[in-house]
């Protein structure tokens, strides 16, 4: 069997952690990249962990000639212009086998209903991104509690948490330009994570009906002085102009067509965690079950005094967004296997190779940008949303948040 020859759009944070994901997956190469900036860095690392050529293109064009399926891994304010781009090489005859595309799949509805729309026009299998549905341990423990779900009855309520102290490039934090805060970034993940978590072994991942959305967005942490100098001397973050929400909680209602019974998906997201670094959290509970996960318990800790410390070269190749240099710290040593990454390209590459979607497909990442929208809309207006009220899904077809429009300073609170 021929290698799979993976294309990259976008040399950044999320590039960088999938090609430590394929040094782990067999017959699959980095073959190409296309970016503005950061795709020598990318191809070095290619070329010196053996995972592939990666030759640099000039154009989505170009890249896609020459690989097998392409990966949309740039920043979410290009990603309909770069899919348009992706299409039109289809047509002009390249011979793609798959599309990929990161989270989340739009920053509006009608945005993600774009993305479906031409990625489906070019006739091609698609695959959504969304690692934590891939995640080992999220599906270990699945295998586990799935029989007992069966006999005691499922999961009612899931508890998912994606927390780090705050991104690391300055368009994330421009609600204009990322599609609103941290809801936008991270909800997509939490809700999709809870979402499948509650969902029966062997039903599909869309299989409960969402019911209602109830979420609150907040600003936590501009109110201090401290950090809103480091924002805006450090990253010239101005959130007095156009704040984003630094912090969301909230409950999607799911329920199953097949008995009616209703559970719980908790959410809670944020960038003003300032721990170790980044943590995702998630519990599960049944009748007489559960399951836990905290991915910064790690078997590994290292100790740094404050002498060492200054030796440090890079505290983000222990953890993640990690925060500090000296003292017990949490080594996950394995992150991109961890997240699930690995698992994610495995799954879209076999699927691509047979003709098919990945496991997750647009429509979902479309499913879930409705409820991340909807997340917004619920805090806008300080109601629960009944998701099952047609007039409800109409509104949230044409609309875009006070926040992701810069108009955040109506709706948000300043702790
Ligand atoms: N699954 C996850 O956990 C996860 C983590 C981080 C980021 N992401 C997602 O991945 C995407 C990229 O995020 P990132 O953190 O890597 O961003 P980044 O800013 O670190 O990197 C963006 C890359 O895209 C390139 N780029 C920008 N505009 C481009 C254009 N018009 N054409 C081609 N390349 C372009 C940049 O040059 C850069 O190489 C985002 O949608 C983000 O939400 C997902």
């Amino acid at each position: 069997m021929e290698n799979f020859k993976l294309g990259f759009i976008g040399a950044g944070f999320i590039a960088h952690f999938q090609a430590r994901a394929l040094t782990q997956i067999r017959c699959v190469d980095l073959a190409g990249v296309y970016a503005l900036n950061g795709q020598e860095d990318l191809a070095m690392f290619s070329r010196q962990h053996g995972i592939g050529e990666c030759a640099i293109y000039d154009s989505v064009e170009e890249l896609c000639k020459n690989v097998d399926a392409v990966c949309l891994f740039a920043p979410n304010f290009v990603r309909v212009e770069l899919m348009e781009e992706i299409a039109a090489a289809a047509k002009e005859g390249a011979e793609l086998k798959g599309i990929i595309c990161e989270k989340p799949l739009g920053r509006t509805v009608a945005e993600a209903q774009r993305l479906v729309e031409i990625a489906r026009g070019t006739g091609l299998p698609n695959a959504y991104f969304e690692n934590q549905l891939h995640m080992k341990a999220v599906n270990a423990q699945r295998a586990q509690l799935g029989p007992l779900s069966e006999t005691m009855g499922p999961l009612t309520l899931a508890r998912c948490a994606e927390e780090h102290c705050g991104p690391h490039e300055p368009w994330f934090w421009d609600p204009t330009r990322q599609g609103g805060g941290v809801l936008a970034d991270m909800g997509c993940h939490s809700i999709a994570v809870g979402w499948y978590v509650l969902t029966p072994m062997n039903e599909p991942v869309d299989f409960l009906k969402p019911v209602s959305m109830n979420a609150t967005t907040a600003l936590l942490k501009w109110g201090q002085p401290q950090y809103r100098k480091q924002l805006l001397e450090e990253r010239g973050i101005d959130y007095a102009k156009i704040p984003a929400e630094d912090f969301t909680t909230g409950t999607v209602t799911f329920e199953n067509p097949k008995t009616g019974q209703r559970s719980l998906g908790q959410f809670t997201n944020s960038w003003m965690y300032d721990k170790q670094g980044l943590r995702l959290l998630m519990d599960g509970l049944g009748p007489g079950y559960a399951f836990e996960m905290n991915t910064l318990r790690s078997p590994l800790e290292v100790f740094i005094g404050d002498q060492a410390a200054e030796a440090i070269a890079d505290a983000e190749t222990a953890l993640e967004k990690a925060t500090s240099t000296r003292g017990l710290l949490t080594v996950e040593p394995n992150e991109a296997d961890l997240y699930g990454y690995v698992d994610e390209i495995e799954d879209a590459v076999k699927n691509f190779r047979e003709g098919k979607d990945g496991f997750l497909n647009f429509e979902y990442g479309l499913e879930i940008t409705k409820l991340v929208q909807a997340g917004y809309m619920s805090a806008e207006k300080g109601v629960t949303l009944d998701l099952a009220d047609p007039a409800v899904q109409e509104e949230l077809r044409g609309y875009t948040s006070l926040i992701a429009q810069g108009r955040g300073a109506e709706v948000l609170h300043v702790f």
